[in-house]
């Protein structure tokens, strides 16, 4: 099977589930489940009864599929994500992506746990991402391209939909949260990262690292999704005053940060 037949094949799957016209794609993190609570649940699929999908193998994320309504928007949610660090390809990784777009998503909202590199940006605070570096070694549209996902060398110049950039700002000012907006550099790990890696990222223009979302935006955007990502604040990564830090505390802190998150991405959600 190509893999077109594959996101047909798990498409048709979901459609029989009762998964029909989502709107809006949402990809919750490591250790961020708050906007999943705000769901009213039509279907739940776990990934591991999903054709083609494979199982995300994080202890700490959930492994399931959603599906309801959200501020009376119809909501695709994958309560938890897969990772490259896990073994799975960056194809695999992104497969949901494409099977969301092809059930009629139009719009990806994803949130992620990550370590400020930013100083003055703290933990248990949150960022909006306006930019990103992929330093993951690889692209998910490495391969054989098939123009039904769109262009072959996807333009880069704004991944971040800048109308909901604005909305995500103008939300969190209305409702009092402080948000921080920046630039997110996406590395393989599963290791967290030495000093010298701190300030080499550091030093390289970016303002929070993690080992994900940097996948899903370039497949979202060249299938022509609006994106948008916000990232946890877990940890802060001073090369010259660095705690060591494990990720049972990062994901404590996300939790903090996770009821922000749902608050902003419930309210756009209702504009989108
Ligand atoms: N580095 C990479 N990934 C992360 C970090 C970090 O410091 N914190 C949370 N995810």
């Amino acid at each position: 099977m190509n893999i077109i037949e594959q996101i047909e094949q798990t498409a048709e799957f979901l459609r029989g589930k009762g998964i029909t016209a989502p709107e809006v794609g949402v990809v919750l993190g490591t250790g961020l489940n708050a906007l999943a609570e705000r769901m009213e649940v039509e279907v739940s699929v776990s990934y591991s009864e999903i054709p083609n999908f494979v199982p995300a193998t994080v202890a700490q994320h959930k492994g399931r599929l959603l599906y309801g309504t959200i501020a009376g928007r119809k909501v695709l949610l994958m309560q938890g994500r897969m990772h490259a660090y896990e073994g799975h390809t960056f194809q695999q990784i992104t497969f949901p992506i494409r099977v969301m777009k092809w059930l009629g998503i139009k719009t990806l909202l994803l949130s992620n746990a990550a370590g400020a590199l930013n100083l003055s940006y703290k933990k248990g605070e949150i960022m909006l991402l306006n930019d990103h570096i992929n330093l993951l070694g690889s692209s998910p549209l490495v391969g054989k391209h098939l123009d039904e996902f769109g262009d072959r060398f996807p333009d880069m110049s704004q991944p971040y939909s800048a109308d909901l950039c604005d909305k995500i700002k103008q939300i969190a000012q209305s409702k009092g949260i402080a948000i921080h907006e920046g630039v997110y550099v996406a590395v393989l790990g599963p290791q967290l990262e030495t000093r010298a890696e701190y300030r080499f990222l550091r030093m390289i223009g970016a303002d929070a690292v993690g080992m994900s979302t940097v996948p899903e935006v370039i497949v979202g955007h060249q299938m022509g999704l609006r994106c948008a990502a916000i990232s946890a604040l877990t940890d802060e990564c001073d090369p010259d005053n660095l705690q060591s830090v494990n990720i049972e505390e990062i994901v404590a802190v996300a939790a903090r940060a996770d009821v922000l998150l749902a608050e902003i991405y419930s309210q756009l959600i209702a504009l989108c």
